[in-house]
């Protein structure tokens, strides 16, 4: 699978079944924001630009957020070949306070 970053860089990674892509990342030396990694905080928000990820391991992610492209790496795994985008917290926060779902509170958090 590939993850697109925002300053443009690209990094190919395989994620075995079983495994989350969050952690199949750091393996690979691609270092990405996380902090709850229970897939409630959306601080590993990526959005999905093709393919499908399995959420069913995520505490907190409703089928809109699917809907609106949207995945939680920390607990996601691929169902698919999969190309994502990462760094996607505060484009996911808005997209849940547009919509009226819940929103993680907490301090503004710091993206590496
Ligand atoms: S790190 Fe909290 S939802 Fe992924």
């Amino acid at each position: 699978m590939e993850l697109r970053l925002p300053d443009g860089r690209r990094a190919h990674i395989q994620v075995p079944e079983g495994r989350h892509i969050l952690e199949c990342a750091r393996d690979a030396g691609v270092e990405l924001p996380s902090l709850c990694e229970q897939g409630w905080c959306c601080t590993c928000a990526v959005r999905v630009l093709s393919g499908r990820v399995d959420q069913s391991a995520s505490r907190r992610f409703y089928e809109a957020d699917r809907a609106a492209g949207f995945a939680l790496i920390c607990t996601g795994s691929p169902r698919s070949e999969l190309v994502l985008l990462t760094h996607q917290l505060e484009a996911m926060r808005a997209f849940r306070i547009g919509a009226n779902l819940p929103v993680p509170r907490g301090p503004t958090l710091a993206q590496p």
